[in-house]
């Protein structure tokens, strides 16, 4: 299951994340956790101190690894040069499963003990201002969508990343590539209207979007929240004590998190768990082949020489049954 966090700057993205990569390794749930957002807090919120989190490997950095192993024998991509963010798998291509171990674990992934087992951590390494435009080649976030788009999930095993409502997801699909798509967002009209934003470029998509109200204090919030997102809104969290005393290097047994929001973060997996029927493998490859086209017109084309919609297998469809079971 694919699981994106997205909000406002501040709006508690990381936070959340973090939170809910604890509650499903707690459940011995394995899970691969990736951040994508350009604030990279995602290490530091897992417990890593701040020389363990500058020396996680960056994904950004093992571009021409990531392709060249997706790439495997796919005949429609002679060279992973030829391969951009939004390259498709085909026949030949290799996929990636969350329990195994490969090449892109080894070189972008490490371990992070957490109370009830590891996660698999991947960062995509600090953001450039050259890696906030719309049409870049060397995307930090496109290694993620390579991998997410190579990606065969199955129940109860998940991937959750940390990431940016920025321009760059819009654009090249990655908002499309999750089950559940969690809007962090605080009691405020700046918090929602990052929602509204959101949900309108997800509407023809059929992005499974639900906001998650954060920072809530009292009925009032409540309120305001419930009045403006509506039956989107799944579930709030509070002001937690468990979280600041993390904050300060200092993180108590993630069994001693507040009953409210271990209640939140159980509603939290319910939602996501809720979502595996609707899931759609022929809608999720045909968006990723929408989205590639789009791309190779704009600036892939151009950059890479070669006609990029030619890299898309008419007959192919992601899926759990195009691998064998793990
Ligand atoms: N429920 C909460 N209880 C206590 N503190 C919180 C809570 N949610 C967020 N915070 C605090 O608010 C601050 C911002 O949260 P966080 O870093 O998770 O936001 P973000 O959306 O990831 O921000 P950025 O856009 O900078 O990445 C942090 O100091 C965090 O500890
Ligand atoms: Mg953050």
């Amino acid at each position: 299951m694919k699981i994106a966090f997205v909000g406002k700057g501040g709006s508690g993205k990381t936070t959340l994340s973090s939170l809910f990569i604890r509650h499903l390794a707690a459940t011995g749930a394995p899970v691969v956790a990736i951040d994508a957002d350009i604030n990279q807090h995602l290490g530091a919120a897992l417990g890593l101190d701040e020389a363990e989190a500058a020396g996680l490997p960056a994904m950004g950095e093992h571009l021409p690894l990531i392709k060249d192993h997706l790439r495997g024998t796919n005949p429609r991509i002679a060279h992973a040069d030829k391969m951009i963010k939004t390259t498709p798998p085909g026949e030949g291509s290799r996929l990636l499963r969350v329990r195994e171990d490969n090449p892109v674990y080894d070189a972008c992934a490490r371990p992070v003990e957490l109370d009830g087992g590891a996660v698999r951590l991947m960062v995509t390494g600090p953001f450039t201002d050259a890696d906030l435009g719309v049409a870049c080649y060397h995307s930090k976030t496109g290694a993620v969508e390579l991998c997410l788009n190579h990606l065969v999930d199955g129940r109860d095993e998940y991937v959750v990343v940390d990431m940016t409502a920025g321009s760059d997801s819009f654009a090249s699909g990655m908002f499309t590539r999750f089950d559940m798509t969690f809007l962090v967002a605080e009691p405020t009209r700046k918090g929602v209207s990052v929602y509204r934003q959101y949900k309108e470029y997800a509407r023809d998509f059929g992005v499974t979007l639900k906001v998650v109200g954060n920072k809530v204090q009292g009925e009032d919030d409540l309120d305001f929240l419930r009045a403006e997102a509506g039956d989107d809104l799944l579930v709030t969290v509070g002001h937690s004590d468990w979280v600041r005393a993390m904050e300060k290097g200092r993180p108590p047994r993630f069994e001693l998190l507040e009953d409210a929001n271990r209640r939140a973060l159980s509603a939290l997996h319910t939602a996501v768990d809720a979502t595996y029927e609707l899931r759609d493998w022929e809608r999720y490859t045909r968006q990723m082949v929408h989205f590639h086209l789009k791309n190779a017109r704009s600036w892939g084309n151009e950059r890479t020489g070669a006609d990029l919609a030619a890299q898309v297998d008419p007959g192919f469809v992601l899926g759990e049954e195009v691998v064998a079971p793990a």
